[in-house]
């Protein structure tokens, strides 16, 4: 079986590290060029060295991490650290990684990795606000018509925002950003609230990770343990959403989605509804599209999926 070429752009962040472990137990079928890390959930300085951290409790040095974009395009930082505890990894042990980040910033990362192998052979997961991607486009014009499939964890349509009323976190981040990439013609699967919300760390679940004897898997336990505590904490659920490991789950088993073509459009200017995401259906022509948007995902066949990879 081929392996998908793939960089994952990221905030870690809880549910990003748990993507991250996903991405790292899938060596059969993901070849991780890079991690290009991004301010969002906690501080860039913090979110690359977590993304190191995780490389490291996975063994994974052979990944270069790449250090990013420190605050959005237009607008300042916004942390989402009372979801993911003040360190950005929730209650797990935080050190200095033995393996430093790499020499070269993530937009520069992106830019190089892309243009340097075949056309549409390097996929692209986000999971975090699209500053470092942004930035990556404006400085190589030629780069999203060069990319592979991308999937994008981020915006709401039905379920309305999660950070605002109208707007999801990562976009609500950085919204100039996500403008920039939703009209790059990159033609984004995009993984909003509608989807994430659809796959459920339930109790059930989490105890079936954490009765695997494997590190994984007592990792992402952990994580999810956390989440959970926090979740019911804030919002009232014992049972958070797995957002960001969405976009692997994707990019590994396609099959547990459906997406319908959509024309998606960010408001960046008002003050009210900045973030939200326009998710347009109604197209006189499918050209119109600018993103496949996930109306539905398979929570019980994501679960599994994680399962049985951290679980090697
Ligand atoms: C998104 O916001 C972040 O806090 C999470 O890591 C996820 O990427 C969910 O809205
Ligand atoms: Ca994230």
């Amino acid at each position: 079986m081929t392996q998908t070429a793939l960089i994952i752009d990221c905030d870690p962040g809880v549910d990003d590290a748990i993507a991250l472990l996903l991405a790292f137990a899938a060596p059969d079928l993901l070849e991780l060029l890079a991690i290009t890390t991004v301010g969002g959930n906690v501080a860039a300085s913090a979110t690359a060295r977590n993304a190191r951290i995780i490389r490291q409790m996975a063994g994974r040095e052979d990944v270069p991490v790449h250090i990013g974009a420190a605050a959005p395009l237009a607008r300042e930082p916004i942390a989402a650290s009372h979801f993911h505890g003040e360190s950005g990894l929730g209650d797990l042990p935080i050190f200095e990684p033995v393996a430093p980040a790499a020499s070269s910033d993530s937009a520069t990362a992106i830019v190089e990795l892309v243009m340097s192998r075949p056309p549409g052979s390097v996929s692209l997961a986000i999971t975090g606000p699209m500053t470092n991607v942004a930035l990556a486009m404006q400085r190589e014009p030629a780069l999203a018509a060069r990319l592979g499939p991308v999937a994008v964890m981020g915006g709401a349509r039905a379920e309305g925002g999660n950070i605002t009323a109208s707007a999801e976190y990562n976009i609500y981040a950085d919204p100039h950003a996500a403008d920039i990439v939703f009209r790059s013609g990159c033609k984004p699967t995009v993984l909003g609230l509608d989807a994430t919300h659809q796959v459920r760390a339930t109790p059930q679940r989490v105890a079936a990770m954490a009765a695997i004897d494997a590190p994984y898997a007592q990792t992402a336990a952990q994580v999810l343990q956390f989440c959970a505590r926090t979740q019911q904490a804030l919002v009232g659920w014992d049972s958070p959403p797995l957002h960001d490991p969405c976009t692997i789950a994707w990019m590994l088993a396609p099959q547990l989605f459906k997406s319908v073509p959509a024309r998606l459009q960010v408001e960046t200017d008002s003050p009210l509804t900045a973030g939200h995401t326009a998710v347009e259906f109604r197209l006189s022509d499918p050209s119109e599209a600018t993103a496949q948007w996930v109306t539905e995902a398979d929570g019980e066949g994501v679960f599994n999926l994680l399962l049985e990879r951290l679980a090697r």
